[in-house]
Parts: structure tokens; sequence; C-alpha cells
């Protein structure tokens, strides 16, 4: 075949470029969706509550993503600093996860249980309060929005039918179980479960 047939007629070389471009994905790909070690649950690892399903998306909302990084690399500096990397099977019921890709403040991935709920709390109202130099902003209306049960339900629905294994009693009890509870006691809900599950 003559190339310069190719090189002279650029729709022809886009297609073929992105045939061969797609064979390396899906080379890429493809084995990763069979492999139980990244498809499985890590050991412990639960689906949220509808509790911490709430504060998910709540951190998702306000953009907690866009100053805080989940997502440990395998590196002394990292692992010293926040604890055991990432594996892929801690992501397994995260849609979408978070992993992030800027890190204003820390990592999060394993922030669960390092502080109390309280220092959430004030932390997250404003956080110059407990950490001086700070330039997070605060969240104070969090307190103010309490969650709808209805919705929740909503979500786990969704999520099952995404591949999160709730059962029905766990669905039946969502709106019971975040009733009168405000968004800031779902965040930190959410915020203490991170990384405890390995
Ligand atoms: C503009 C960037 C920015 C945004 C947006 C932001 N943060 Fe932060 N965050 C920081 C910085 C910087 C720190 C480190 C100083 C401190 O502790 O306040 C931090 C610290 C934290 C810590 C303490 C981590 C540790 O290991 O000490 C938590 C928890 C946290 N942020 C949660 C959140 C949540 C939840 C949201 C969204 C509601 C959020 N942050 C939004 C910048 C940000």
């Amino acid at each position: 075949m003559q190339h310069d047939k190719i090189e002279k007629n650029i729709g022809l070389m886009a297609i073929l470029v992105a045939v061969v471009i797609s064979i390396g994905g899906l080379a890429e790909i493809v084995p990763l969706i069979f492999q139980a070690q990244v498809t499985e649950p890590a050991d412990g690892v639960k689906p949220y509550t509808a509790l911490q399903l709430s504060g998910r998306d709540i951190y998702v909302r306000e953009g907690c993503y866009v100053c805080h990084s989940q997502m440990i690399r395998p590196f002394y500096s990292e692992t010293e600093r926040y604890g055991a990397y990432s594996v892929a099977g801690e992501f397994v019921y995260d849609y979408p996860f978070q992993w992030g890709s800027k890190r204003t403040g820390p990592d999060l991935a394993r922030v669960g249980g390092r502080y109390s709920d309280e220092w959430h709390r004030i932390h997250l109202i404003k956080p110059q309060d407990v950490v001086p130099e700070s330039n997070m902003p605060g969240f104070p209306w969090l307190l103010d929005a309490t969650l709808d049960g209805e919705l929740v339900t909503k979500k786990l629905k969704v999520m099952r039918m995404l591949g999160v294994p709730y059962s029905d009693a766990e669905i039946n009890a969502a709106a019971e179980s975040v009733n009168n509870k405000t968004e800031m006691d779902a965040l930190i809900a959410y915020l203490q479960v991170l990384g405890t599950k390995r």
C-alpha cells in the first residue's frame, strides 16, 4: 500500500489514527474490566450508609475535590504522611470516585478517624478557628440545611442499579436514617469513614 495516499488524505488519516489508538486503548482497558483486584471490594470495604452517601454528594457539590485528592500514591513521602497507599478495591462503590488531581489541601483518602466529629464541625464552619494559617474557605451553611429522605432513597436505588449491593431493607430504612440530619452531619459522617475500611 502506498503510504502517500494516507498522508495526502486527512480524512483517511484521521480514521486510521483513531483505529490504531482504539486498539491500544482496548488492550489496556479490557483486561482491567475482568481483574478481580480492581472490581472486587478490598477487605472490609462496605457500601456507604445513606448518611455517608449524602455526605459524599455534598463533598462533590461544594467542590472539595478542587483542593483535595483522595488517592495516596505508592511513594515513601506519601505513605509516611497519609498512610498506606490507595488500592483500586477501595473505590469499587464510588460512583464517581473522588481521586481528584489537585492538592491545595492535604489528601483525604485516610482522614477518617484522624479528628473528632467536633473538630470537623468547627473546621468546616471556619477552618481558621482550628488551623490559624489555613486558607480553606468555611462552609457554615451546611449547618442550616437538612437532608431530604426521599431523595436519599432514590440515590440508593440508583447506586444499586450501578452495582452497589444495597438490600431492600437498607433502601427502605434510608429515609428514616437521615431524618433531621443536617448536611454538616452527612459530610462529617462521610469524612469519618474515608480510608477506615482496609
Ligand atoms: C480552596 C481550597 C480548599 C477547599 C475548596 C477545601 N479545602 Fe479542605 N483544606 C484546604 C487546606 C489548605 C487545608 C489545610 C489547612 C487546614 O487544615 O485547614 C485543608 C484541610 C482540610 C482537612 C484536614 C485534613 C488533614 O489531614 O488535616 C479536611 C478534613 C478538609 N480540608 C475537608 C474539606 C472539605 C470536606 C471540603 C469541602 C466542603 C474542603 N476541605 C474544601 C483547602 C481547601
